[in-house]
C-alpha cells in the first residue's frame, strides 16, 4: 500500500492531556497573571470565571457549588472519597483501571469494611442495577482505559438516600451529565477541554454539600484534600480560594478552552462534536476487517477514548496478546515517525490496543486524515512480521 498523501493537520490524538482547542497557539496565554497573586483581586476574578464558566457551560444547577481542586481528577476524585465516604455502605462499580484504582482506595486505604465491589471484565459493564439507593456509589462515567462506558444514569434512583460519586475526567463537557442523579462530580482540565494537568474540579449537590456539614469522617484528611474546617464546609472553595497555590497558567489555559467552548456553542456544540467524531471513527471501524471496538456492547461504547483492538481475520478473535502487542508499537512508532499521530496506543495497564481520543477539541477531518495511515502502518508492519 502506498503512503498516504495527506497528514492530519495535527497528530494529537493522546487520551489525556489531549489535543488543544481549535485556534490553539502559546500567544492565548499572554494574559496569565504570571508573577501575581492568586489572591489577588485580578487572581481571584480568574479563577471565579473558571467556575462561573464551568457552571453555565456545563449546566450545573444553581444550588450546586464548583470548586478548583488540587491535584487534577485524581485530586477532586480522592478528596471526595476521603471527605464523603464512611456514612453508610458504598457500592463501587468498576470497568477501568481508573475505577480500579478508586475501589482500591476504599478498600484499601480507607478500609470500609461494608463495601461491595462489582467489576467488569475489560470491555464490558457490571450489572450496575446491583446498586441499592440507601447506599453510596462511586463509579467512573467513562473507563478512559477500556472505551466503555455507562449509556445512562437510569439504575440510580431519584429517590436514593446514598451519595453518587462519579469521577467524569473524560466525559464532562463530551456528553450531558444529569446532574439530578449526581451529587459529587469529578474531572480535570486535562481531558474534554484540552486543557493543562495540575487542577481538577469538584462539583457538589445539596445531599453532598449536607453530608459535608453533618459528616465527620472517622480517618485523617489531608489538608491538600480537606473540603471542612472545624466541621463546616469551606466555601470559600466554591468562590476561587484554592487549598493552595495554582498554577496561573494552567488557569489562563483553562479560560481559553471555556471561552472557546462557548464561543462555538456551548454544550450542545461540544457534544456535537465528539458524536462527529465517534461517528467517523465508527464508520471507519464498520469497513475495516481487521479491527474491532474493545467496548463489547454498543450501548456502552464511549463517544471520547475510543479502544480499538486488531483482529485474527481468520478467525474474528483479538490477536494473541504477544504479537497483538508488537503490532500496535510498530504502528504506533511508525505514525509518530511520520509526524501523523502520537500517543494512540492504549494505557499499559489496559489491553493491547489502540486508544484514539475523539473529544470535542479534535477535529473530524484529522481523524478522517488519520485511518489510511493506520491502515498505511498495518500493512507494513503486517508484511514485515
Ligand atoms: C477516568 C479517569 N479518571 C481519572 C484520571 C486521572 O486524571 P489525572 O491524571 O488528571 O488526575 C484519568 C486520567 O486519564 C481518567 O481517565
Amino acid at each position: 500500500m502506498n503512503k498516504p498523501k495527506n497528514k492530519p493537520t495535527l497528530p494529537y490524538f493522546n487520551s489525556g492531556p489531549t489535543c488543544k482547542h481549535p485556534g490553539w497557539n502559546l500567544q492565548k496565554l499572554s494574559n496569565a497573571l504570571v508573577g501575581r497573586g492568586h489572591r489577588s483581586i485580578a487572581g481571584q476574578e480568574k479563577l471565579k470565571e473558571v467556575i462561573a464558566l464551568t457552571k453555565e457551560i456545563l449546566k450545573v444547577p444553581d444550588d450546586y457549588r464548583v470548586g478548583i481542586m488540587p491535584g487534577s481528577a485524581t485530586g477532586a476524585t480522592e478528596s471526595a472519597l476521603w471527605s464523603f465516604l464512611g456514612a453508610r455502605g458504598v457500592d463501587v462499580f468498576s470497568w477501568d483501571l481508573f475505577g480500579s484504582l478508586w475501589s482500591a482506595d476504599i478498600t484499601n486505604q480507607l478500609k470500609i469494611s461494608d463495601t461491595r465491589v462489582y467489576n467488569a471484565p475489560y470491555g464490558h459493564l457490571p450489572d450496575l442495577s446491583l446498586h441499592t439507593p440507601d447506599r453510596d456509589v462511586v463509579f467512573t462515567w467513562n473507563g478512559t482505559t477500556t472505551g466503555v462506558c455507562v449509556p445512562n444514569l437510569d439504575w440510580i434512583s431519584d429517590k436514593r438516600e446514598g451519595l453518587s460519586i462519579c469521577d467524569a475526567t473524560s466525559a464532562a463537557f463530551c456528553v450531558p451529565l444529569d446532574w439530578q442523579k449526581l451529587d459529587v462530580v469529578s474531572f480535570s482540565w486535562q481531558k474534554g477541554l484540552g486543557g493543562e494537568g495540575a487542577h481538577g474540579m469538584l462539583i457538589l449537590g445539596p445531599r453532598a454539600i449536607d453530608r459535608l456539614a453533618t459528616y465527620t469522617p472517622p480517618w485523617p484528611i489531608p489538608r491538600l484534600f480537606r473540603l471542612t474546617k472545624d466541621s463546616a464546609v469551606l466555601e470559600e472553595i466554591f468562590q476561587g480560594g484554592m487549598i493552595n497555590t495554582p498554577s496561573m497558567l494552567s488557569v489562563e489555559d483553562c479560560l481559553g478552552a471555556l471561552q472557546w467552548a462557548k464561543s462555538i456553542g456551548g454544550l450542545s456544540a461540544l457534544i456535537q462534536r465528539c458524536q462527529n467524531n465517534s461517528r467517523s471513527i465508527d464508520s471507519w471501524v464498520k469497513q475495516t476487517p481487521w479491527i474491532a471496538y474493545l467496548a463489547k456492547e454498543p450501548q456502552s461504547l464511549s463517544p471520547t477514548s475510543i479502544c480499538l483492538e486488531f483482529l485474527d481475520t481468520s478467525t474474528g478473535q483479538p490477536l494473541p496478546e504477544a504479537p497483538h502487542r508488537a503490532l500496535i508499537h510498530s504502528i504506533e512508532t511508525q505514525l509518530a515517525k511520520e509526524g501523523v499521530a502520537y500517543d494512540i496506543r492504549n494505557h499499559k495497564h489496559s489491553l493491547p490496543s489502540l486508544r484514539i481520543w475523539a473529544g470535542p477539541t479534535v477535529e473530524t477531518s484529522n481523524l478522517e486524515a488519520l485511518f489510511p495511515w493506520i491502515e498505511w502502518a498495518y500493512t507494513e508492519a503486517s508484511q514485515t512480521a
